[in-house]
């Protein structure tokens, strides 16, 4: 069987409700997952959840929980949140689970088995709040440690180490040699500074049990739990390898079991800005002791703030995605976060720029053009598609085949903008040509016919090209274009796709207007 192509995010501690940070990268995922789709591919959308830890042992504690029913209480919100979102994720991983514990395991006892491991003992700080070991190195001038990292704590303790660095010169090498393995380019130089300018300390991979129980047990020593980052990282690979990936039952020399879907490598790997190191060092070389191909691309996104400043649950600064959906609708939310900001830089959530490019873009572009182009066909014709015509094909065309090279590079947010230069163009083309004036002068039918065809051809295509996008509002298209299909293939994105003689269902509201609030 072919690889499939494989796609992941970060999975989401569950010491919370998610807010606009997860569901961003979420949709940047599925963004890309659909328009694998479209492009032919088979897609295998991995997310999901990151149960252990102290931190998360801690915030069930101060519910008064046991971790395991505080995280199954909690990952209901987190699942519901994937079908808010509409993600078209083919599986939900929750680390606590035992198909991911058990490969887990199995890694630990290979790279154990090959060498991989030390005992030593271990002195320094730890933040519990980023679940990392931190160093002197690590101080700032003033002696404190930066507030991201919350209380820091002193440990002594013995654990076990995985090696790294006699990992560095072969990943310097590796990402000097793959200029396209790290995105952004920043990203990438900022991965290679670190890797120059610093030794890599090896990592402590494990925790002792009578400290920490809540996480995987180590197979070969069971007075230790897997450090919860080993665990997760895991991830990417255990679940594959559960569902019967075979290059990762042969690498992980797994008791033979029924073959599944071929995914590993990861074809994309998406994630934040502040969880790279993971992802571009301890990640890569994990994966190289475990005798395993590196993912092709790691992609990280940038951070959104709210109203320019940090999102908090203490001050009450944050963005619920849940209560933006619920008001706007999953597209108008999928569309203003993938709209608003490129993958990279960091970003800033306004309620007054949300509503400006609902208002704008959706309610008064796309809506509008849908709305009338559909009204005016059902008013002058029927809902009967006219004779075929070409006006607008050899520039609708273009930019399809554009925005869809764009969408092949994974660059969301510019083919967003190129697909939105067909909307503003067909606006403007009814503008231009003016069929309500045509239509009162019977000389002009042939005029009003070939109006008709190029904007409905339009609408007809931009469905096809936003269907990753915004999928509800995609399929809502082609419903009142009277097509059955679904618009999720970029074949159908080629010019001249409605057949004359063709019945629409006729226009419904898309984007209902909203009454800006009186400032
Ligand atoms: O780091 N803007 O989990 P997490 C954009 N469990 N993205 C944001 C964000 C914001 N304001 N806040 C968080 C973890 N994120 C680990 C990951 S992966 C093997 C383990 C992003 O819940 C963040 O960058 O703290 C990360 O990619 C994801 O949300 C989960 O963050
Ligand atoms: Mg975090």
């Amino acid at each position: 069987m072919s690889k499939q192509f494989y796609i992941t995010t970060a999975i989401d501690y569950v010491n919370g409700t998610p807010h606009l940070g997860h569901a961003y990268e979420k949709v940047l995922a599925d963004v890309i997952a659909r328009s694998r789709r479209s492009l032919g591919d088979r897609v295998f959308f991995l997310t999901g959840l990151d149960e252990h830890g102290q931190k998360v042992k801690q915030a069930a504690q101060a519910q008064g929980l046991e971790p395991q029913a505080y995280c199954d209480e909690l990952a209901l919100s987190w699942q519901s949140l994937t079908t808010r979102l509409n993600l078209s994720n083919n599986d939900f991983v929750r680390t606590s689970s035992a198909r991911h514990r058990e490969m887990v395991q199995a890694i630990l006892s290979r790279l154990h088995a090959n060498g991989h491991f030390y005992q030593a003992e271990y002195r320094g700080y730890y933040s519990t709040r980023q679940e990392t070991f931190l160093t002197e190195k690590d101080r700032r001038p003033d002696g404190t440690f930066d507030p991201f990292y919350g209380e820091v704590i002193e440990l002594v303790e013995e654990n076990y180490y995985f090696r790294l660095r006699e990992h560095q010169a072969w990943l310097i090498d590796y990402i000097e040699a793959h200029p396209d393995f790290i995105e952004p380019d920043y990203r990438r130089n900022e991965v290679l500074g670190f890797l120059k300018h610093n030794t890599l300390e090896d990592l402590c991979s494990t925790r002792p049990a009578t400290r920490l129980n809540w996480g995987i047990p180590v197979p070969f020593d069971p007075d230790f739990v897997t450090y919860v980052w080993f665990d997760a990282l895991s991830n990417y690979v255990t679940i594959p390898a559960a569902l019967g990936d075979p290059a990762l039952t042969a690498a992980l020399a797994l008791p033979a079991h029924p073959a599944g879907p071929a995914l590993w490598p990861a074809d994309v790997q998406i994630l934040g800005k502040d969880i790279l190191k993971f992802h571009a060092v301890y990640w890569p070389i994990m994966l190289k002791a475990i005798g395993l191909p590196l993912p092709r691309k790691i992609l990280a996104h940038g951070w959104w703030q709210k109203d320019g400043q940090r999102m908090s649950k203490s001050t009450g600064n944050v963005v619920d995605p849940i209560a933006v959906i619920d008001e706007w609708g999953a597209d108008a939310f999928r569309y203003y976060v993938v709209r608003e900001l490129d993958i990279g830089p960091d970003g800033n959530w306004t309620d007054a720029g949300f509503r400006s490019r609902y208002s704008a873009e959706l309610a008064n572009g796309l809506g509008n053009l849908v709305n009338r182009s559909l009204s005016m066909l059902q008013r002058y014709r029927n809902g009967i598609v006219p004779a075929r015509s070409e006006e607008l094909a050899s520039e609708i065309s273009t930019a399809a085949r554009t925005a869809i090279g764009q969408l092949r590079e994974y660059r969301l947010q510019p083919a967003l903008l190129t697909i939105w230069s067909i909307v503003n163009r067909a606006n403007q083309y009814v503008d231009q040509t003016t069929p309500f004036k045509l239509a009162k002068d019977p000389a002009q039918t042939a005029k009003l016919d070939a109006v008709l065809y190029n904007l409905a051809e339009c609408c007809r295509i931009l469905a096809v090209l936003l269907w990753p996008y915004i999928p509800t509002s995609a399929e809502r298209i082609y419903d009142q274009l009277g097509l059955a299909a679904k618009p999720d293939s970029f074949d159908a994105a080629t010019w001249g796709g409605l057949e004359p003689g063709h019945p629409i269902a006729g226009p419904q509201v898309l984007f209902p207007r909203k009454d800006s609030p009186t400032p």
